[in-house]
Order: C-alpha cells, then sequence, then structure tokens
C-alpha cells in the first residue's frame, strides 16, 4: 500500500498561484532592462531583397536591431533545422532569404521601452518580392507545385506506411464495406499565458533565458545550436508557466532573446531583455494542430469481424516541420483505431504549404487518426445493424494483440475493461435520463467513441529520464532535495514528483524540496509531452531515491545519487511495411457523451460526457481528474467551436474574439471522469501516462451523438451551428 502516491495532495503551487505570488516569465523584471519587439514577416511566401534599417534605429531610445545576418547559425527546428531564426539576407544560409509563413520573423528591436520599440519595428522597410502561395495541402504535393524548400525537391516532408497482410484480398471477402473522407481542423493551444521571456547574462556569464517551455534541455540546445556557442554557455530557467499543450515544444522568443542578449554584451551592453508576446502574436507566430485529410476504407463480415482497413493520411505542415514526423508516426499508428485488423495498410504523408505552421498539440495526431478510425466504426456499425459499442467489442485489442505496425502490443491491455467500464456508466446515466421532456427543436442522442494513447517517445526516438536526490540529515532523513527539469505548465508534475520522492523515501511531503527546471542545476528529463513526464520522471526519481537510500544505509552524508531512467527501446517504421515496435507504453480511454442539438439553430451542447481512463495509478486523483476534465473541454472546443479560418496564407481568426474557445457557458454540463487502475507493469508504482488521452475520442464520440440524434454524418468538423444547419439541408 501506497501512503502519498494516490492521495490528492494539495498542489505545491496552488496557493503561489491563487495569491498571484507566483511569477509567470512575463510578470518577472530586473534592474536596466530593455524591451524587444519582433518584426514578423505578415506575408505567406516571398522573398527578401533588401532590409533597410535607418529610419528605424534613429528612433530616441533604440539600442540594437538585429537581423538575419546577425545570426551565426541561421537554423533551427526540433525534429530538423529547416527554419531560419530570423529570415533576410546577409546570413550563412541562403534559405533564410525566403519567408515561408505569416510568422516568419525578419527582424527584433531591443530599445528602452516597448512602446519605442515597437516604434522603431514599425520604421523598419522590407523590399519582398512575393512568391505563388501554396494553401492545398494535396495540391502542393502534385510535380509542378511551387516549392517552399526547393533544396529539399519537394513540398513532401516524410511518407511512412504499413502493410500487413493482403488488403485487396480481404476487401474482396468483405459483406460490407466503408468508405470516408474526413478534415479534421486547425486548433489554436490558446494558453492562458502568451509567450514572453526575460535574458540576460547570468553571474558565471551564461547567455540565460528566463522563459517558458516543455523542455530545458531542448530550448539550451537549440539556442546554443544557433548561436554557435557551447552548451555551457546558455542557461535555460523555467518559472511558472501558464499551460503548454504542445505549443510551447517549439521555439517561440527563445533564441531571439539569447541571441539579442548576447549580441549586445559583445558590444559591451550587459542589458537583460524583456519580451511579451500580445495574444494577437502568440497566435500568429505559434504552431497549431495540424489539420488533416484523411482518406480510408474498411471491411468487415457480417458478424462484424474487421478484415481489412486500408487509411491515406495527408498533413499540412505549414512552411516548416516543427514535430510533423512525430504527430504524423502517431497518426498513423492510431488510424485503424484500437482494433485488431489481420490487413491493414496505410499511408501517411506531411506537407510544407504557406499556411500556418503546425506542430505539437495534446494527443500528438492520435486526435486526427482516431476521428477517421472511430468514426468508421460508428458508420460500419450502421450498416452492419449492430450495435456499435458491441461491433467494437468484437474486435478490440487485447493482450497479446499485433498491431498493424506488425508487433505486440506491451503487456498491460486494458481496453476492454475500460470500455466496460464506461459502458456500464453510461447505461446508468441513460436510465436516469429516460423520459426527460425537451423542445420540439431539441434532438438528442448518445455517441461512443474508445482509443489508446501512447507514453513517452515514439518509433526509435532517445528517451530518458534523469533525476536527482540529496538526502540530508545526521541520526535520520532530516531534509531530501529532488533536483529534476521536468516542467511544471499548470499539470502538476511538480507535486507528482515530489509524492514519488516522498513515497520511495518514507518521507513526509513537507521533508522534500524540489529545485526544478534550471539546466544549470536539474539534470535532462526530456519534454512534458507525450504524455510521459509522470511515467519517466516517477521511474528516474524511484530510483534515484532508491540508490541514495542506499547510500545512506552506508552511512554516506549527505547521501547523493542521480539515476538515468531508460525504458523499453522502441523502433522506427520499416520503410517498406511500417513494422516496429512503436512504444513501450499505453493509457487506453473510452468515452460516451449526450448532446442536445438544435435543428432550427443548429447549436450542439454537450450534456453529458462519461470520460473512462486507465490511469494505471493516480498519483494524485485530484489532479488526473483536472487532467480529465481539461481534455475533455479543449476537446470539445475543438469538435464545435474553435474554427480557424486562413485565406491565401493569411489567419483571418487571430484573436479570442474572432477564434472562440469554450467559456464555462459552453463547457459541458456534467463531465464524469471514470479512473481506472490496472496497473502498467512497468510503470512508477504502476502509474500510465494520462495528460493526452481523455483528449482523443471526444470528437468521434460527439460526431456519432450528433447523428444518433439527426441521422446525419459529419465528416467535418467543429460542428459549429453553421455547419450543422447546412448538414441538415436548412441552409444553402
Ligand atoms: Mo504534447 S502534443 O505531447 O507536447
Amino acid at each position: 500500500m501506497t501512503k502519498i502516491i494516490g492521495k490528492s495532495v494539495t498542489r505545491l503551487d496552488a496557493a503561489s498561484k491563487v495569491t498571484g505570488e507566483a511569477l509567470y516569465p512575463g510578470d518577472i523584471n530586473l534592474p536596466e532592462q530593455a524591451y524587444m519587439k519582433i518584426l514578423f514577416a505578415g506575408r505567406p511566401h516571398a522573398i527578401i531583397k533588401k532590409i533597410d534599417l535607418d529610419e528605424a534605429a534613429a528612433v530616441p531610445g533604440v539600442i540594437a536591431i538585429f537581423t538575419a545576418k546577425d545570426v551565426p547559425n541561421n537554423e533551427y527546428g526540433l525534429i530538423m533545422p529547416d527554419q531560419p531564426v530570423l529570415c533576410g539576407p546577409g546570413s550563412n544560409k541562403p534559405y533564410a532569404e525566403r519567408v515561408r509563413w505569416v510568422g516568419d520573423q525578419v527582424a527584433i528591436v531591443v530599445a528602452d521601452s516597448e512602446p519605442i520599440a515597437a516604434q522603431a519595428r514599425d520604421l523598419i522597410r522590407v523590399e519582398y518580392e512575393d512568391l505563388p502561395v501554396v494553401t492545398d495541402m494535396l495540391a502542393a504535393m502534385e510535380a509542378d507545385a511551387p516549392l517552399l524548400h526547393p533544396d529539399k525537391g519537394s513540398n513532401v516532408i516524410l511518407r511512412y506506411r504499413i502493410r500487413k497482410g493482403d488488403v485487396e484480398a480481404a476487401f474482396k471477402k468483405a459483406d460490407v464495406i466503408v468508405e470516408g473522407v474526413y478534415d479534421t481542423p486547425m486548433q489554436e493551444h490558446a494558453y492562458l499565458q502568451p509567450e514572453a521571456g526575460l535574458g540576460y547574462i547570468d553571474e558565471e556569464g551564461r547567455v540565460t533565458v528566463l522563459v517558458g517551455g516543455q523542455w530545458t534541455h531542448e530550448d539550451q540546445e537549440q539556442i546554443a545550436h544557433s548561436l554557435g556557442l557551447p552548451l555551457e554557455q546558455v542557461r535555460v530557467i523555467y518559472p511558472a508557466i501558464g499551460g503548454a499543450f504542445g505549443g510551447r515544444e517549439d521555439m517561440s522568443v527563445q533564441i531571439v532573446l539569447a541571441l539579442a542578449v548576447w549580441r549586445l554584451a559583445q558590444r559591451g551592453i550587459k542589458r537583460p531583455i524583456k519580451i511579451i508576446w500580445s495574444r494577437e502574436e502568440s497566435m500568429l507566430a505559434h504552431h497549431k494542430r495540424h489539420p488533416y485529410h484523411i482518406k480510408t476504407r474498411w471491411g468487415a463480415t457480417k458478424d462484424g469481424k474487421l478484415l481489412a482497413a486500408e487509411v491515406d493520411l495527408y498533413a499540412d505542415a505549414g512552411g516548416y516541420a516543427y514535430t510533423s514526423t512525430k504527430v504524423q508516426g502517431n497518426a498513423t499508428l492510431i488510424c485503424t483505431g484500437p482494433y485488431e485488423i489481420p490487413n491493414v495498410k496505410v499511408d501517411s504523408a506531411s506537407i510544407y504549404t504557406n499556411n500556418m505552421v503546425t506542430g505539437a498539440f495534446r494527443g500528438f495526431g492520435g486526435p486526427q487518426g482516431l476521428f477517421a478510425a472511430e468514426q468508421q466504426m460508428s458508420k460500419l456499425a450502421e450498416k452492419l445493424g449492430i450495435d456499435p459499442i458491441e461491433l467494437r467489442r468484437r474486435n478490440l485489442i487485447q493482450e497479446g494483440s499485433i498491431l498493424s505496425v506488425g508487433t505486440p502490443l506491451p503487456k498491460g491491455v486494458s481496453m476492454g475493461q475500460v470500455v466496460d467500464k464506461c459502458v456500464e456508466r453510461m447505461g446508468a446515466l441513460q436510465e436516469s435520463g429516460r423520459g426527460k421532456i425537451t423542445p420540439k427543436a431539441i434532438k438528442r442522442g448518445w455517441g461512443f467513441a474508445c482509443g489508446f494513447k501512447n507514453v513517452g517517445f515514439s518509433f526509435g526516438a532517445p528517451e530518458q529520464c534523469v533525476a536527482t536526490i540529496e538526502l540530508h540529515g545526521k541520526a535520520e532523513i532530516e531534509k531530501a532535495v529532488l533536483y529534476h527539469a521536468g516542467a511544471e505548465v499548470g499539470q502538476g508534475s511538480h507535486t507528482a514528483f515530489v509524492q514519488f520522492a516522498a513515497e520511495t523515501l518514507n518521507l513526509p511531503l513537507e521533508k522534500v524540496e524540489l529545485i526544478a527546471s534550471d539546466t544549470a542545476v536539474t539534470g535532462n528529463s526530456g519534454s512534458v509531452s507525450a504524455s510521459r513526464m509522470t511515467f519517466m520522471a516517477g521511474n528516474a526519481i524511484k530510483g534515484a531515491c532508491e540508490m541514495a537510500l542506499e547510500k545512506w544505509q552506508r552511512e554516506e552524508r549527505p547521501a547523493i545519487a542521480t539515476y538515468q531512467y531508460r525504458p523499453p527501446r522502441t523502433t522506427p517504421l520499416d520503410p517498406e511495411t511500417g513494422k516496429s515496435d512503436p512504444n513501450f507504453a499505453y493509457g487506453y480511454v473510452a468515452e460516451a457523451v449526450e448532446v442536445e442539438v438544435d435543428i432550427e439553430t443548429g447549436l450542439v451542447r454537450l450534456v453529458n460526457v462519461i470520460c473512462a481512463d486507465d490511469v494505471g495509478k493516480a498519483v494524485n486523483p485530484q489532479q488526473v481528474q483536472g487532467q480529465i476534465e481539461g481534455a475533455v473541454v479543449q476537446a470539445a472546443g475543438y469538435a464545435l467551436m474553435e474554427n480557424m479560418i486562413q485565406r491565401d496564407g493569411r489567419l483571418l481568426t487571430d484573436k479570442l474574439s474572432t477564434y472562440l474557445i469554450p467559456t464555462v457557458l459552453d463547457i459541458p454540463e456534467n463531465v464524469e471522469s471514470l479512473i481506472l487502475e490496472y496497473a502498467d507493469p512497468i510503470g512508477p508504482y504502476g502509474a500510465r501516462g494520462m495528460g493526452e488521452m481523455p483528449y482523443l475520442p471526444l470528437a468521434p464520440a460527439v460526431t456519432a451523438a450528433v447523428h444518433a440524434a439527426t441521422g446525419i454524418w459529419f465528416d467535418e468538423f467543429p460542428l459549429t451551428p453553421e455547419r450543422v444547419l447546412r448538414g441538415l439541408g436548412r441552409l444553402d
């Protein structure tokens, strides 16, 4: 029995966040600080011929203006370095002369105040030569399409394929075949805190950036790479962070802040520099969720056994890769759902266009791929005349199932149990809601979907996590100090870290002090992404604590131990067949939702959401519930409201008054979190990862419910009133 793991202990940061004592990057100031503003390209595709700084530099109070020629190694990128730090002529990278998206950064202005920096930015004269704008991802794949990165010879960033069995032969044997074409939308992370940061030279002469991110050591590496500095010369610190959801996985202000601080220091000016993006700047200049275009065909026998699935996936990557390849890997794996299908053929591609850049966003391609899979299952059930949950049960993955990529799932598959728990609760709610009287224009319906989400980096990406612990005291341990880089982005990771340490050391929580998220003192933890941090940090902290306890028993004072956790190896997709060991752990999820559709206004309301999640072990049940409810609301925005509109590579919905996200008035009336604990055999105290999975099945559960209510299948979302009315044939 655990004592602290499994308790809803109060979050370490609860009080400071309520009182406002917690400082976010935008709240932190240093004496003598200067301010930075960025000139964004504001056009989707062009060559920069010339940048004239004369007028801007003459504004009193301007300290410096930096352009491409000031960047020592003008490239960066989390997965591949395909992006200039600053676009324009004169750097060591000819490809940097081109802008490929409206949010490309062209120049940075440092001044005594923010208004002065903004004024000077507006006086920079840039001479552009516009290029043809590529906005259709399918057209971008054509042989004669203009290339965004001519050196690469194609707009296709990456293709994956899966070949399992013989789909053509299987389709011939199928009693029913369902074909579908699906379009999933872009989505904005809309975290509470827009990007901000403070750069300075620290007491040891390091270029230091204090910022919100998801992986301190990766930020450090990318800054060092672009500036041509050794790693030790760069330091990254995270204070409080106002949400991330994948949107802080890539660089925003990190490199330009470091660049400006370092270049100024070279001129003998050692002033800290501060930047705060407005909401519009945030929406313009960080990546979004990939829109996917999916064509698919599934075949089954008349008693509901899946025989074959064929899927083509296309992702709009925008101007640069960001994490497109990782998102694509996930989508490729999950586009056939949590089902055992003997014959599978998948082809996927991520494609450069001049649209908004896209990358990591909660679920990492999972929501896109799973939408197609679950929509197909719901339609197959209708065509077969089999209950949609029953059809799923006949095909669900179980212990020992072979995935589409030809290898078994890791042990601890709970998909069936998770579905059962969700269905059981749905039955009870349906019973209690029977006979509810609603106005004639309101149609009600239930929908169901289920899925799984990998925990940790996939497909052979190097995966590890480091923790260090110090035990202080004489006869007994009086204090433990835990060093961990893992980011607290609002999800509660730091509280979980301390719970792991206290549990393993058998200490009360108050005796564990956490020193976090500073590359100068903490080891590399990997990112808070891919639902991995509880699992990875938990194993690392547990390992470090056990080592330190051994030293303590040998009378070492203080007892200090650093432990690097490495999970079982994963492998990349075979280029021909896709054969691979994609992941070392998963979480399993099922959702049932009830909607009300107003057929006169087209408004869809989410009334009930039941979300059953196998989290292995709920380290902090209240935080788990917070993650489930947060994911459901964010996914409800994705499914019903969030409607990003671009035209010719320009973003028309660049503020939260035109891009609508759910407010308290829009969130589902009743969200029930069913927290299930089927231990993961290699998870710390049995824990799996869970931050993303509640997000995944919501959209297809909603479209299934809307179909149950109206008889109409919606293959595109968000289900805005306009789209719903059109679908119902009530709008021309
Ligand atoms: Mo998240 S999409 O795993 O940063």
